[in-house]
């Protein structure tokens, strides 16, 4: 199989291209990323040194690039994890958001067609399927609820879910579609709230939670959604949509104690912040359908995940050093001062 993965220099694309690597050595990988803030070739550096594996730089949305690159590579399989991915962001700045995440996958699923790419895999989200509330702990998103997105970021992933299944319908592109809860694990851009909280602990920052801390994340440690897309993509059905997520859900309170626990530092160190706009309550996933259709099954538990995932953080601090130490001060100031 030679497979296109956009977004590779990302947290979960940079996770998914070592997955393969190590489950699919025969396969050839080519990484697709336009190295924006997110992305980071030092991620890639250990699958730089296989034969198999090939990066290019490139924009999602830049027509004349995508149709050269899909000419000369004739892919079997595309899978589309490029995307401008932080809700705050979103919020500041839509823009970006509606041509990257909207008109970049109509780039790429315009190449796969004309291609005859065998399978393009969109790479979405649960935050297209809106919240739910947090005294109805019985309710959770399966594949048939509505589309009813909060945020510019969410709006901008359903928009794409939905062109994604018009090129099925109307034009018989072969796609699936996989909307997980949220990830952590290593490469993880440290704007998100895991890394967030562990880089500031470990400086003895104060932690900025938002609003009361209540909202309720379903948290997947990012090689569980790595097995789940490899799954689809291989066995999955065309033009089907699958849910991915391991209930494991816990408040953000919960999520920033147990750091603090984990690091030994005290929770005087939480500072509680004004809320996001239209901050979604609760998200959590049913994943009955991948896991009856496919087997598909999360090998993590958020207790042990969490643990690998702090170990790691200490393990690789030049990683995540660069990154905080860089024009990320500026995002900070900004996202964070008045607050
Ligand atoms: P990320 O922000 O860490 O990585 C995104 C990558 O895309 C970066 O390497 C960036 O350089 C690249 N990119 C951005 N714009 C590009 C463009 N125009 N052309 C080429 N490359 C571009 O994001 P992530 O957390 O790894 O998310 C990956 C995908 O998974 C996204 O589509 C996101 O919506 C989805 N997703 C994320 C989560 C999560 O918890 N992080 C959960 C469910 C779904
Ligand atoms: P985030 O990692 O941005 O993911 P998403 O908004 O896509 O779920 O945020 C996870 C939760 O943590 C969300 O409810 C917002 C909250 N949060 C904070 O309380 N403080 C922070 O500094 C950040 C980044 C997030």
């Amino acid at each position: 199989m030679k497979m296109l993965v956009t977004g590779g220099a990302g947290f979960i694309g940079a996770n998914f291209v070592y997955y393969e690597l190590k489950h699919h050595p025969e396969d050839q990988i080519v990484v697709v990323d336009d190295l924006t803030y997110a992305g980071n070739l030092e991620t890639l550096v250990v699958a730089m040194k296989h034969a198999q594996f090939k990066f290019v730089k490139a924009d999602i949305a830049d027509r004349a690039a995508m149709d050269a690159l899909f000419a000369a590579e004739k892919f079997d399989t595309v899978v589309n994890f490029a995307a401008e991915s932080h809700v705050d962001r979103s919020i500041e700045n839509p823009e970006i958001f509606l041509r990257t995440n909207i008109m970049g996958t109509q780039v790429l699923l315009d190449a796969s067609r004309k291609y005859q790419v065998g399978r393009y895999h969109q790479v979405s989200t649960d935050e297209v399927y809106g919240d739910l509330p947090l005294d109805r702990p019985e309710l959770f998103f399966t594949e048939e609820t509505h589309i009813h997105t909060s945020s510019p970021y969410s709006a901008s992933k359903a928009s794409a879910d939905l062109l994604v299944q018009a090129y099925h319908r109307t034009f018989k592109l072969p796609i699936t579609i996989s909307r997980c809860s949220n990830n952590y694990g290593p490469f993880h851009f440290p704007e998100k709230l895991i890394p967030l909280m562990i880089s500031r602990a470990l400086a003895d920052q104060q932690l900025p939670v938002y609003g009361k801390g209540e909202n309720v994340r379903d948290w997947l440690y990012v090689e569980d959604h790595c097995s789940a897309i490899d799954l689809i993509i291989r066995n999955g059905r065309v033009g089907e949509v699958y849910n991915i997520g391991g209930h494991n859900e816990r408040t953000n309170l919960e999520v920033v104690k147990t750091i603090l626990r984990e690091l030994g530092k005290p929770e005087s160190l939480i500072h509680y912040v004004t809320d996001r706009p239209g901050h979604d309550m609760r998200y959590a996933i049913d994943p009955a359908k991948i896991s009856g259709e496919l087997g598909w099954t999360p090998a993590t538990r958020f207790d042990d995940g969490i643990k690998k995932t702090i170990q790691w953080y200490l393990d690789n601090r030049f990683w995540w050093e660069h990154i905080i130490n860089g024009e990320y001060q500026n995002y900070y100031a900004q996202m964070y001062n008045q607050r």
